[in-house]
């Protein structure tokens, strides 16, 4: 695992902004595993900012991590109302294009359509995550499968305080959302996990250092070739080999600055 430490907030979300609009220049027919939450709407305004300087997301394909059961794509919760007011209605994604997980109709249909749709359509080259503060990655809470694929999860009630944040005082937050499988996430090609702020800073350490366990679901992505945590400082502060982490980063830095050869 890659673990890029910047002094702040502001600054990791930038550079993940930078990694996905490099993959989409890079290769602009790119399926991208796509998050929501608080943590990504900088990263989002990036991606917006750089589209109107003219990167094209033309021929890109999405897929979102999650979606809240019980709710339609017109809810103001909902993570498809999220990603239009978030990204989708300031690019050029085509809409046949743009996959969430529906949050209507039966949830093990919702998870089976939406696995079928990976399959036809991925792998997902490039997928962004979150972290909850309870280690969770996509709606995937302590105590998941770390082989699972897309289904309903109940969420944990630390997630739905978490989350109570983001609707209207006395409104009931749903118990449960259908979200992408540890194992299906494990199927990208590559995956940035973005968390910054000292709330996530015992999540982060748990993942990246911690052993690989059920309890933190985040930490099996130890065992995926291609990681790049990127994280700020206070999201940095518990973890034990922090230097290390900083000294392998200006390493990296001088050997881009000299160039191949
Ligand atoms: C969202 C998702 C979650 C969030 C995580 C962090 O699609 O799957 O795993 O990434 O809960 O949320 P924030 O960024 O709000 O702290």
């Amino acid at each position: 695992m890659r673990i890029v430490i910047l002094p702040t907030a502001e600054q990791a979300a930038t550079h993940v902004a930078e990694l996905i609009a490099r993959q989409v220049q890079d290769r602009p027919r790119s399926v991208l595993g796509l998050a929501t939450g608080g943590t990504m709407e900088p990263v989002y305004a990036g991606l917006i900012a750089r589209h109107r300087a003219g990167l094209s997301f033309a021929g890109v394909t999405t897929f979102n991590l999650d979606e809240y059961v019980g709710l339609g794509p017109d809810h103001p919760q909902s993570y498809s109302h999220y990603m239009r007011v978030h990204l989708f209605d300031h690019v050029d994604i085509p809409e046949a294009n743009r996959f969430v997980p529906s949050g209507l109709g039966a949830p093990a249909h919702a998870a089976q359509a939406f696995e079928a749709e990976i399959a036809r359509r991925g792998p997902v080259d490039l997928q962004l995550l979150g972290l909850g503060g309870n280690g969770h990655i996509g709606f995937n809470e302590p105590g998941s499968s770390l082989g699972s694929r897309t289904r309903e999860k109940l969420l944990s009630f630390d997630t739905i305080e978490a989350n109570r944040r983001f609707f209207d005082t006395g409104e009931t937050v749903p118990e449960t959302a259908v979200t992408m499988g540890i194992g299906t996430i494990r199927e990208a090609r590559r995956i940035i996990v973005l968390a910054t702020g000292a709330r996530k800073a015992a999540a982060v350490r748990a993942m990246a250092e911690g052993p690989v366990t059920a309890m933190c679901p985040g930490s099996i992505l130890q065992m995926h070739e291609h990681v790049r945590l990127v994280v700020d400082t206070e999201a940095a502060a518990e973890l034990a080999l922090k230097d290390h982490y900083l000294r392998a980063e200006q390493l990296q830095s001088r050997r881009d600055a000299n160039g191949p050869g």
